[in-house]
């Protein structure tokens, strides 16, 4: 309290934007929903080599990868996945207000976390991709043998299996990896984000 009064918030703090003019680019979240192997992490990948080429600065927020460290102690119950996604989101909001691209990547597979996303975010700052691969294409790739232990009931709460999936209400984009390459994906949100960002087209 005392410290407030002394140095009230404003003045204590560099404004996002001063962050911004460093790194020449605007902050922003690029929010990635969808079934396990729908596409998520690979889109997350590529894009970010995409913005790298324009000396652009990224951060990847991987639910697979966060959940071996951060969230290591989360599991896939329903208060687990509310509070990995909280988590993540507020992570994502320390870096876009430091003026850095943050992709993450992760299932949010219920309108509540979708929301809470939002909610921690902004719509200003939030770029919402869905990705609605099918679920047979998911389980066909199962490129990490998840969908076939969920249906022996290896794995638990699998979501799309024995655990739900909610459309997300208004996203941004609607990309399915099953009809569109990897690059064409990459291409269409690269060039809908560069102008959020102030940059022209490639
Ligand atoms: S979320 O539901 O909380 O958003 P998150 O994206 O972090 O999920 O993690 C999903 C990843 O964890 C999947 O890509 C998969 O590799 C792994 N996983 C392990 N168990 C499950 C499960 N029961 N449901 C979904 N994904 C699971």
């Amino acid at each position: 309290m005392i410290y407030n009064t002394i140095f009230p918030e404003r003045e204590r703090f560099i404004e996002r934007l001063q962050k911004e003019q460093i790194l020449k680019q605007r902050g922003i979240v690029i929010w990635f929903t969808g079934l396990s192997g729908s596409g998520k992490s690979t889109l997350a990948q590529e894009l970010e080599k995409k913005f790298h080429s324009k000396d652009l600065l990224t951060v990847v927020l991987d639910g697979d990868k966060i959940r071996k460290g951060l969230n290591a102690n989360l599991g896939f119950s329903y208060s687990d996945r509310i509070e990995n996604i909280r988590r993540v989101a507020e992570v994502s909001k320390l870096f876009f207000c430091t003026g850095i691209i943050t992709i993450a990547a992760c299932i949010t597979p219920t309108r509540e976390m979708q929301n809470t996303v939002r909610q921690i975010i902004g719509d200003d700052d939030l770029f919402e991709i869905y990705l609605n691969t099918p679920i047979d294409i998911c389980e066909k790739r199962d490129v990490k043998g998840l969908y076939k232990k969920a249906r022996n009931g290896q794995v638990k709460n699998f979501t799309g299996i024995s655990s739900i999936y909610e459309i997300p209400k208004n996203p941004d984009i609607i990309l399915n990896t099953a009809n569109q390459s990897i690059e064409e994906c990459s291409c269409l949100i690269f060039n809908r984000i560069i102008n959020k960002i102030g940059l022209s087209e490639v």
